[in-house]
């Protein structure tokens, strides 16, 4: 009989992304996905560590997790409890200490090596008996090799839209920020071993793959083998833009997206892509964190405010329907009101249709966690509070305007109601439509008729030209027409 794998993920798109992958690397030993941890035979929390609340859920989670894996001991069986991700590299043997209950915590780069890591937990689990203490194996070590050489090659089906890991790590050492020490350094995989994963997602259903980087747009993969002159003169890094146009070229794959960039990294190639490949989406998560140049050149983020501006300017140009995202810190230490008023001047500058923005967490072993002039609480509150109003705003005028645009929608699951999908607009908006079930993966148009704060409702375009034009076709041959539309 299969044992149950239950992995709670937290944090980012790239955890989501590991977490399938160590399901697959698992897959040999007998573990096949379970909805909860109860009754599972090994439990994994995927960890993050960027702000304190974040790590601090983990150990809650871990308390609770005890009386379980208890619970199953008295039942004379057993339940491997391990600890991935950042807050595993980060904080390993301390993890052990305040939770020897765990039996096995490693870091992001070694999630390859899990199925040695559970062979010492079983040997020493069945050396200590069923005493509730766990087997303490460690490992999170920046290995040399590369754990995309050692992965399996089938990428579990993920569905209609997928992720896809690029690249990991991040040298730009912002000074509030963990990524550099948890993940490592800034490393990209090659273009044939993205393009095969793509390749396999695609053949297993994915329409839409999502590119995935700490500094995703800092990609710079080794070049594919065949096609290089015997000169030597072409290229023998691609960088994001190239590879997008590359991967383009996969029949079947209708959309890309990539996330999370950084301004620095917005190279010409990239810029023109968004002018030139249709299938790469008019949306872009660009992190500027502030509008204050003082407070960026304190964070080390080595762009200006206007930087910033000029980039997405040059991005408007060549696709006119360019939304942005971004993410904001407030009350990074130093952040003066005069700096904050600039935060918000930016935000009006741009306009957003979404963001994502936080307080300042002092992170342990961070420059900026060292910094004078740290920001009381009730300050950050009051800004963060003023931000997010802004941003709300913003994000409920860019659905509104949406209102009665007919917007391609690549359809990927069914609803909550009966006979309703959920799909996705190129802005990455949820939205709601009335449609047969075979329209999923499929891209249909659709005429936009009311909005939510979160998402949008609409209709099939196809069906509008119906009822106005009244010639009475079944409902479901309307449908699949409109997915050829
Ligand atoms: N405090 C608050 N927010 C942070 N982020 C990263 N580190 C911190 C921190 N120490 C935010 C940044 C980053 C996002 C993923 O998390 O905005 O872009
Ligand atoms: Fe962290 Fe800055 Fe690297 Fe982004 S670019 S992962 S914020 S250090």
């Amino acid at each position: 009989m299969a044992k149950k794998l239950f992995i709670k993920t937290y944090g980012c798109q790239m955890n989501v992304y590991d977490s399938a992958r160590m399901a697959d690397v698992l897959a040999p030993l007998g573990y096949a996905p379970a909805d909860s941890a109860d009754g599972a035979d090994m439990v994994i929390l995927n960890t993050c560590h960027i702000r304190e609340k974040a790590s601090e859920k983990v150990f809650t989670e871990l308390g609770r997790l005890k009386a379980t894996k208890r619970a199953r001991q008295a039942d004379g069986a057993n339940m491997i409890i391990a600890v991935a991700g950042c807050v595993a590299q980060a904080e390993g043997a301390e993890i052990l200490r305040r939770a020897p209950h765990v039996d096995v915590v490693l870091g992001p780069q070694t999630y390859h090596r899990l199925p040695e890591m559970v062979a010492r937990a079983f040997r020493a689990g069945s050396r200590r008996g069923n005493g509730g203490r766990g087997a303490g194996v460690l490992d999170t070590e920046f290995p040399a090799e590369s754990k995309f050489d050692h992965l399996p090659e089938t990428a579990s089906p993920q569905g209609i839209t997928a992720f896809l890991t690029v690249q990991e790590g991040c040298d730009k050492f912002c000074t509030f920020c963990v990524v550099p020490y948890t993940r490592g350094a800034e490393a990209s995989r090659s273009v044939e071993d993205v393009t095969a994963e793509a390749r396999r997602l695609v053949g297993a259903g994915a329409r839409e793959i999502t590119l995935l980087g700490q500094n995703v747009n800092a990609y710079h993969g080794s070049a594919p083998r065949i096609g290089i002159s015997a000169s030597g003169s072409a290229p023998a890094e691609w960088g994001l833009g190239r590879l997008i146009r590359h991967l383009a070229d996969i029949v079947g794959l209708q959309r890309i997206r990539y996330t999370t960039s950084h301004p620095r990294d917005m190279d010409d190639e990239l810029i023109e892509a968004h002018g030139e490949v249709p299938a790469l989406m008019p949306y872009i998560h660009l992190p500027v964190q502030s509008g204050s140049n003082r407070v960026l050149a304190a964070m080390n983020r080595q762009h200006t405010a206007d930087d910033y501006r000029r980039i997405v300017d040059r991005l408007r140009r060549v696709r006119g329907d360019l939304a942005l995202s971004s993410d904001f810190i407030v009350g990074h230490p130093g952040e003066s009101d005069p700096d904050f008023d600039a935060t918000m001047r930016l935000v009006e500058d741009i306009g957003f249709a979404q963001a994502y923005s936080f307080k300042y967490s002092p992170r342990p072993g961070t420059p900026a966690a060292a910094m004078s002039g740290q920001i009381s609480e009730s300050i950050k509150s009051e800004r963060l509070d003023r931000l997010q109003t802004l941003l709300r705003a913003q994000q409920d005028r860019f659905n509104r305007a949406c209102l009665g645009r007919i917007l391609p929608v690549l359809f990927v699951r069914a609803g909550r109601h009966h006979g309703q999908l959920v799909g996705r607009s190129p802005y990455l908006q949820p939205v709601q439509v009335t449609a047969a079930q075979a329209l999923v993966g499929t891209v249909a148009e659709v005429e936009i008729r009311s909005t939510q704060s979160n998402s949008l409702t609409g209709c099939l375009a196809i069906d509008r030209r119906q009822t106005v034009m009244c010639c009475g076709l079944d409902a479901d041959a309307v449908e699949l027409r409109g997915a050829r539309a």
